[in-house]
């Protein structure tokens, strides 16, 4: 059995991918500060799965228990989910996001390098790419990033690129990920932000349970067929899908190399489909009103899916629907 290192293995994506691991037959160690997480995750995941999970409360900047974890474990690969991820925050507080998500790749990487780990899996985002693209964007499109967090991840690509580039018995896959949204179909994991979400579908969740009153639809004044913001959103079990099917395809490749995938459905959605779908599929309604565009906000964005269909032989299945009702049926949960 391949051991896996999930690095940010307890936050949102992190606890779904370690399922979807898990259950593919993979053994999986979790190494998290629970800066951005909990520790009861740890016990949802071995319930879901009914499989043990090896924990280290660790920051993955601290190269002595970094190199603990790689000391006590023969890791195959990794993926690396760690980091911090608000975009507002990134632009208050820029060295910390440097540090931390710049910082956790710089010590991985060394600390890989060691201890003769190979293969490595990376998060990245869609907010890589410059808003001239054409959509949907393909792997291709011209890269640039709008705010600190966007630029931690471009950088960190670069600094993979380089790294490869280096030592060409390392291979490397980024993952872009477009709009992840949802939660696992037992209701256990989920989104859990604290405070006033930045993001759409858990500020509609939190007014579906009557945590905040409305929701501010951020400017219908866009170039979009109801004028609100278009996305490309993910379930974000498929996402996680998406990393088992990265690490099956390392697994049996014969070479290594440094390759790039969107992950997303290929289907932009406005934030109006998303009101509609999440009222139908729940049976409720989700009091809106429109306010002022947001800064930095750009009108469209969504993904060209093909190259991880035809490389990865990846295709997410679970439909706007499906990730309505499973993100209520965590929040409902939490409230009882
Ligand atoms: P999350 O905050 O829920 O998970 C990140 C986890 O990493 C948390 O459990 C946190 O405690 C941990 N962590 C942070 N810094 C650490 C450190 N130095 N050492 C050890 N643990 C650390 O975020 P998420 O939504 O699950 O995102 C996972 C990754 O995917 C992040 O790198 C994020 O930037 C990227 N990403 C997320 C989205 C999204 O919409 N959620 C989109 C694109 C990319
Ligand atoms: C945001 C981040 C992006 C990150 C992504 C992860 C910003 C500027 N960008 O992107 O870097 O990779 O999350 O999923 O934060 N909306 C509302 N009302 C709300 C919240 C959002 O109308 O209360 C609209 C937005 O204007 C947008 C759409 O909903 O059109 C989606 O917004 P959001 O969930 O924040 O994601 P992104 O803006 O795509």
């Amino acid at each position: 059995m391949k051991e896996i290192l999930l690095t940010g293995g307890l936050g949102y994506i992190g606890s779904h991918t370690a399922v979807e691991t898990l259950n593919a037959g993979y053994k999986v160690i979790i190494a998290d500060d629970l800066s951005n997480s909990k520790i009861e995750v740890l016990d949802k995941i071995k319930q879901i799965t009914n499989k043990d999970v090896k924990f280290y409360q660790i920051d993955v900047c601290n190269k002595e228990e970094l190199e603990k974890v790689f000391a006590e474990n023969k890791i195959f690969g990794v993926i690396h989910f760690a980091g911090f991820k608000a975009v507002g925050e990134s632009v208050k507080e820029p060295l910390k996001y440097y540090q931390n998500n710049v910082g956790s790749t710089l010590t991985l990487l060394e600390t890989m390098k060691k201890y003769d780990c190979k293969n490595i899996v990376f998060s990245s985002s869609a907010c890589v790419y410059s808003p001239v693209n054409q959509m949907p964007v393909k792997e291709d499109g011209n890269l640039e990033a709008s705010n600190p967090y966007g630029r931690t991840k471009l950088f960190i690509e670069h600094i993979l690129k380089d790294f490869q580039n280096a030592n060409p018995d390392f291979d490397v896959t980024v993952l872009r990920y477009f709009n992840p949204i949802g939660a696992h179909e037992s209701g256990l994991l989920g989104e859990d932000p604290n405070g006033i979400p930045n993001n759409l579908m858990p500020y509609i969740c939190k007014v579906a349970v009557g945590e905040l009153d409305h929701l501010n639809v951020f400017g219908n004044d866009y170039n979009t067929k109801d004028g609100t913001g278009v996305r490309d959103y993910i379930h974000v079990v498929d996402l996680a899908i998406g990393h088992v099917k990265a690490l099956d395809k390392i697994v049996k490749a014969d070479d290594c190399g440094f390759r790039i995938f969107n992950i997303g459905t290929g289907i932009g959605y406005s934030v109006l489909d998303v009101v509609e779908t999440f009222n139908k599929s729940n049976g409720i309604t989700i009091k809106y009103q429109i306010t002022e565009r947001r800064p930095g906000d750009i009108d469209s964005y969504f993904s060209s899916a093909k190259k991880a269909e035809e490389e990865l032989g990846f295709k997410a299945t679970r439909n706007l629907e499906e990730m309505c009702k499973s993100s209520y049926k965590y929040y409902s949960a939490k409230k009882r």
